[in-house]
Order: C-alpha cells, then sequence, then structure tokens
C-alpha cells in the first residue's frame, strides 16, 4: 500500500546487555564449532542478558536513550507499543511496565506479538495513530530476551540468538518530504508451526508433564524458515520500492532483520542490491529478534550511514510467519 504519513523518527537508541556469548564459547557447550557458526550464519557473538536482566531492562534502556536523542521527556509520550514475544511476565504487557518504568503518564500501552517482524508491525501500527491525530509522540520498541525461550541443547537453533532491544520516537514528520513513505504487512498462519513453543499457553498450560517435556522452549524447521525467509525479503522489498514509486537503486540502505548473513546475502543478491548498500551487524548481536531491525537502525544512523534525505528500507521476517517493512525518507 503507498503511503505517504508524515510521520518519522525523531530519535532512537538501544539497549544490549554487557555479556558476551562468542561461537568458542558455544563450542565449549555443544557439538558446534565457530567455523560452522561463522560459515552458516555470519555470527561471531551475540549478547546475552545476566540472570538479574530482563526483557524490560533493555527496552527501558534503550526507550531512555531514544527519549534524550528525541529531546522529549518520558511524560510528551502519549503513546506505547513493543514488539516482543518475551514479555518479563504472560501479564501484563511489557508496554505497560514500560510505561511505569519510564514514569510516563497514563497512555495508551500495548504489546504487538509478531516475533522477528514485532517492532515493523509495532512501528507501522503507532504510525497510524499519528496520522489521525491520535497521537503526536510516540514510543515504538523491539525487545527480546530470546535466550530465555530457546532451547539451550538445540546445536541448529540455540547458537542463532542473543537479547537487546531498540526503540524510536515517532513524531509529526518536520519537512513534507521526510518520513515513512509506504509501508507492507502480512502474515501466514498456515506455517505457524515452522517456529513455535508447544506449551504455556491455553491449548497445552504449563505442568510437570510439559516441563519434563520440555515443551517450553522453541521448535523450529531452520531449512524450511530459510527458503521462506530468502524470498519472503526479495518480494516485500520489491513491492515496497514499487508503491511508492522508488527505483531499489535510490534506496541508500538497507536494513534487514539480522536473522542468517546467508539468507541477507542471497535475497541482496538476486536482487542486485550491493553489500555497502545493507546495514550487517548480525556477526556482533546474532539474531535479537524484535529487536534485530531497530538496533540495527540505531546504529546505521550512529555510524553516519544514514542522513538527512536518504532512504532506508527497513525489512523483517520471522515466527507467524509474518513479514513487514517500511520505507522511510530520513
Ligand atoms: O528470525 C527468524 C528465525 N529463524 C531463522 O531465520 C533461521 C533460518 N534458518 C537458518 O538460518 C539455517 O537453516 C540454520 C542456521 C538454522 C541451519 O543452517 P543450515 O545450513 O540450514 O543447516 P542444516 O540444518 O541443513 O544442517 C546441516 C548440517 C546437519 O548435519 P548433517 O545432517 O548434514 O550431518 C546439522 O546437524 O549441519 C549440522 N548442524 C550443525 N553443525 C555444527 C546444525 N547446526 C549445527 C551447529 N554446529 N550449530
Amino acid at each position: 500500500m503507498k503511503v505517504n504519513w508524515g510521520v518519522e523518527v525523531a530519535g532512537s537508541g538501544i539497549g544490549v546487555p554487557e555479556r558476551v556469548m562468542t561461537n568458542e564459547d558455544w563450542a565449549q557447550r555443544l557439538d558446534t564449532s565457530d567455523e560452522w557458526i561463522v560459515q552458516r550464519t555470519g555470527i561471531r557473538q551475540r549478547r546475552w542478558a545476566a540472570e538479574h536482566e530482563s526483557t524490560l531492562t533493555f527496552a527501558e534502556r534503550a526507550s531512555r536513550a531514544a527519549l534524550a536523542q528525541a529531546g522529549v521527556t518520558a511524560q510528551d509520550i502519549d503513546l506505547i507499543v513493543c514488539g516482543t514475544i518475551t514479555p518479563d511476565h504472560p501479564l501484563p504487557s511489557t508496554s505497560c511496565e514500560l510505561q511505569a518504568a519510564l514514569g510516563c503518564g497514563w497512555v495508551p500501552a500495548f504489546d504487538v506479538v509478531a516475533a522477528c517482524s514485532g517492532f515493523v508491525y509495532a512501528m507501522i501500527t503507532a504510525a497510524q495513530y499519528l496520522v489521525t491525530g491520535m497521537s503526536r509522540c510516540a514510543l515504538v520498541v523491539g525487545a527480546d530476551c530470546l535466550t530465555r525461550v530457546c532451547d539451550m541443547e538445540d546445536r541448529q537453533s540455540a547458537i542463532l540468538f542473543g537479547d537487546g532491544a531498540g526503540a524510536v520516537v515517532l513524531r509529526p514528520s518536520a519537512s513534507p518530504e521526510t518520513g515513512i513513505l509506504a509501508t507492507r504487512m502480512g502474515a501466514d498462519g498456515g506455517r505457524a508451526m515452522l517456529i513455535w513453543v508447544p506449551a504455556g499457553g491455553s491449548r497445552e498450560p504449563a505442568s510437570l508433564r510439559t516441563v519434563n517435556e520440555r515443551l517450553h522452549v522453541m521448535r523450529m524447521k531452520g531449512r524450511d524458515v530459510y527458503k521462506f525467509a530468502v524470498s519472503q525479503m526479495q518480494a516485500v522489498i520489491l513491492d515496497t520500492a514499487r508503491d511508492a514509486g522508488v527505483d531499489l537503486r535510490d534506496v541508500n540502505l538497507l536494513v534487514p532483520h539480522q536473522s542468517n548473513l546467508r539468507i541477507i546475502e542471497s535475497a541482496c543478491e538476486k536482487l542486485g542490491i550491493p553489500p555497502e548498500r545493507v546495514f550487517i551487524n548480525i556477526d556482533r548481536m546474532g539474531n535479537t529478534s524484535a529487536a534485530s531491525v531497530p538496533i540495527a537502525f540505531h546504529e546505521a544512523r550512529a555510524e553516519g550511514r544514514l542522513r538527512r534525505g536518504d532512504l532506508a528500507l527497513l525489512v523483517a521476517f520471522g515466527a507467524g510467519l509474518t513479514w513487514s517493512s517500511v520505507l522511510l525518507r530520513m
């Protein structure tokens, strides 16, 4: 869908754990190696939450940094939307806990459950409140601690994930040229079981049996997700650029979900997008789920790889299966 919402990013920030988990550390715990992980995923290290840390820890840190950069206070925020699949508690939402932690007013606060697409889903959702005038200053967060739900004994998936959060403040665009130009969102619930957690919901509540049978950890069909990711990423990138009437060659920086370097490289090669126009931090961060795109987006801005007037294309995909994109004139 073509849009010109007049909504832009006024500030961004990240919050990531101090603790670094290298491939060598993994090789001490599981039958794997630095060579396999680097070759098959591009990951060299990831950040892990310490015991006393949680999704809210990083969401709060990222949010404070984004507020400071945007030059607004917690009291200026009139909407909070957080993409996460690892809230601190099943109830209430991370957004509600975040509202209290930051000292915001009693503003609307809710989570979006779209896995690795969560931040981009949340950004599109919040932007629409600005378009209708229901919000003038929204806080959008992507935060996850997937290390708390992934199967630490499954070498295929465990080595992929890291923890952290990224946040942005959305405001009405300062100029008619800047802001969100096009978005895409979609889902294929028919392939829900490619990445899922079997128990802990209303279908299979927690019990001694579900714990003993390890039904609370994530299961993933890696190969199938890989194939979906490569083809869907290409389609979403093409559709988003076409919606906005933008030539892909004019996109200054692609900021993709950092799932696997081979997925990103394969999709970009097929689309003719050169590596220098793609932001990569998976080597340092691993796959941080909903935090992946906002962390990459913030780092790209901080490194000067996105300047005023540039076109940025954020693209994500994940469990659900879900996908989403935002094309943004900085
Ligand atoms: O954010 C969205 C969520 N998920 C994803 O994006 C994941 C998408 N999928 C992937 O990134 C890849 O499928 C993986 C990285 C998960 C796996 O890579 P792959 O190239 O698809 O490997 P594979 O599963 O086809 O396994 C190839 C071999 C197997 O051994 P055999 O059967 O050929 O002897 C695996 O047992 O590699 C083995 N293997 C490993 N070996 C060493 C799987 N994981 C590991 C490991 N270390 N960590």
